[in-house]
């Protein structure tokens, strides 16, 4: 305020407390100072209200300190802008020296550029932002777009909560950008030996209109008979039937559906090979979900799982994967990773009817596991592969049948002590390559009616499963 208006301010005040005031205001003039009284408290009482660190404000560009997060990804992918890449999720990760942060990415590999990290530390814009190094994972069977960690450090005494990844290295002008979250916070270390769950199942991807209600039902009541605790689901599209099933069992809480929009962004492939099947990036990005989900999982479930829907890790020599794990686990103290060996199980049609499906079940659409009980004697000539339980703390890369980057030692397992019973849509083979091996009928007395259960309660069977 200048002197000038403070000095006539003044004069009115002393005019106003003058004992001929009443004489000498009319009633013009008392409404004109009540409304200038009225409107100063409010704009007082509207400063002193109005929080400092509301998420509405909008900062100046210019000058710390800066309010942040201003906006937070809610998407699964998001584009980083000017460049062709993909950020996906950020995890604390503090087990190398000098990083902290892993923003797992999906990057196209002939545009790497050098990338910067911002932090959101409290609720304030970092003024500093941090060269990030940019690890691109060695699987990418040839396609374009491959997995890509992003490394950052937290500059000092910040408490990230929130980053983001810029082109360049001056923050000044993008108190703008989205921020993603930062999860697997550090809690206690007495929290940190309580995990929440044993297993985990990463099912990497869902996409067309796949719709085999029965597969996924027997499957997922399998591992739950085995001592899963939680699958998760990552989730392009799905038929109706199955559908519903997946809506059914992600409100009870045993599968986790995460989306993944994945061909709103890029051509996925259908096939594991570019130069055979062309696209941007392998299958539906099958890579980077298995690392997201190993990354989910690392601070809340003891070990992962990663196979796919038609398939079931199984113990051979132990009635459910814990006691299975802790023979394992006692014999191999210093490994985090387990390979188990893959077997196929091609549909052999039954001559009588006697394990057939259940009548309740006519009419779901989908086919039975329980009629894969012919193994096929693996060729060991040609190269095998394995699918693997691992400890996530143990692990820092993924592939799908073996790990990249990992601390500790790795264990194939002996088939006659687990194996993966791999039951493909179809595949015929002739008969007398075939082994009887029916493991799967072990648990049918509780399977039949767990299954049975979950397709009625998501509205699945038909008048007949009424009874
Ligand atoms: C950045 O923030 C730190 C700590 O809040 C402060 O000491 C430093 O002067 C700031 N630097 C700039 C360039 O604003
Ligand atoms: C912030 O975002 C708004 C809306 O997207 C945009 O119009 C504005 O130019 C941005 N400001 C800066 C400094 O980037
Ligand atoms: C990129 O820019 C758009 C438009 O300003 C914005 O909506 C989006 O959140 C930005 N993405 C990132 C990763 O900052
Ligand atoms: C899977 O994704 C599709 C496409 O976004 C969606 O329509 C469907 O409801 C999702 N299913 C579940 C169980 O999340």
């Amino acid at each position: 305020m200048s002197s000038s208006v403070s000095g006539s301010i003044r004069k009115r005040i002393a005019y106003l407390s003058s004992p001929e005031l009443g004489i000498r205001m009319d009633k013009a003039k008392i409404l004109k100072w009540k409304f200038l009284l009225l409107s100063t408290l409010i704009f007082i009482l509207w400063y002193t209200v109005r929080s400092p660190r509301t998420y509405r404000d909008i900062p100046q560009p210019h000058g710390p300190p800066k309010t942040c997060p201003l906006r937070i990804s809610e998407q699964t992918i998001t584009p980083l802008n000017n460049t062709k890449h993909f950020l996906v999720s950020a995890y604390m990760d503090q087990r190398e020296k000098g990083l902290d942060i892993r923003i797992i990415g999906i990057f196209k590999r002939d545009s790497i550029q050098p990338l910067y990290c911002l932090f959101c530390c409290a609720g304030q814009l970092s003024n500093k932002t941090s060269p990030a190094t940019i690890l691109q994972h060695s699987d990418n069977f040839g396609f374009p777009f491959v997995t890509t960690d992003v490394m950052c450090q937290i500059p000092e005494n910040c408490m990230a909560t929130h980053v983001s990844v810029l082109t360049q290295p001056d923050s000044g002008m993008v108190f703008n950008q989205t921020l993603l979250p930062i999860r697997n916070q550090k809690t206690s270390e007495k929290e940190e030996k309580k995990l929440q769950f044993d297993f985990t199942v990463c099912i990497s991807n869902l996409f067309g209109d796949y719709n085999n209600v029965l597969q996924f039902a027997q499957t997922l009541e399998m591992y739950r008979l085995l001592g899963v605790d939680r699958v998760v689901i990552y989730n392009t599209s799905c038929g109706p039937d199955l559908d519903r099933l997946l809506q059914s069992y992600s409100q009870e809480g045993f599968v986790e559906m995460v989306p993944w929009p994945i061909d709103h962004h890029l051509k996925p492939s259908r096939g594991w090979l570019f130069s055979e099947s062309g696209g941007d990036v392998h299958y539906f990005g099958q890579l980077t979900t298995l690392n997201e989900c190993i990354y989910r999982s690392m601070d809340r479930s003891r070990y992962v799982l990663l196979n796919d829907i038609d398939e079931i890790i199984m113990p051979y020599q132990h009635n459910n994967l814990m006691s299975l794990m802790d023979m394992l686990q006692q014999q191999h103290p210093n490994t985090g990773v387990f390979l188990i060996e893959n077997h196929i199980y091609p549909k052999k049609p039954f001559g009588g009817n006697e394990k057939g499906l259940l009548h309740q079940w006519k009419g779901v659409p989908g086919f039975d596991i329980l009629e894969h009980i012919y193994r096929e004697e693996p060729n060991r000539n040609i190269y095998h592969p394995h699918k693997l339980i691992v400890q996530p703390r143990m692990v820092q890369q993924t592939s799908i049948h073996e790990v990249l980057m990992k601390y500790g030692e790795y264990f194939k397992v002996p088939p006659d002590v687990c194996r993966i019973i791999h039951s493909p849509i179809s595949m015929p083979r002739p008969p007398e390559q075939l082994h009887l091996d029916t493991r799967l009928w072990d648990f049918t007395d509780k399977l039949l009616p767990s299954v049975t259960t979950v397709l009625r309660r998501a509205g699945l069977l038909g008048s007949q499963g009424q009874e």
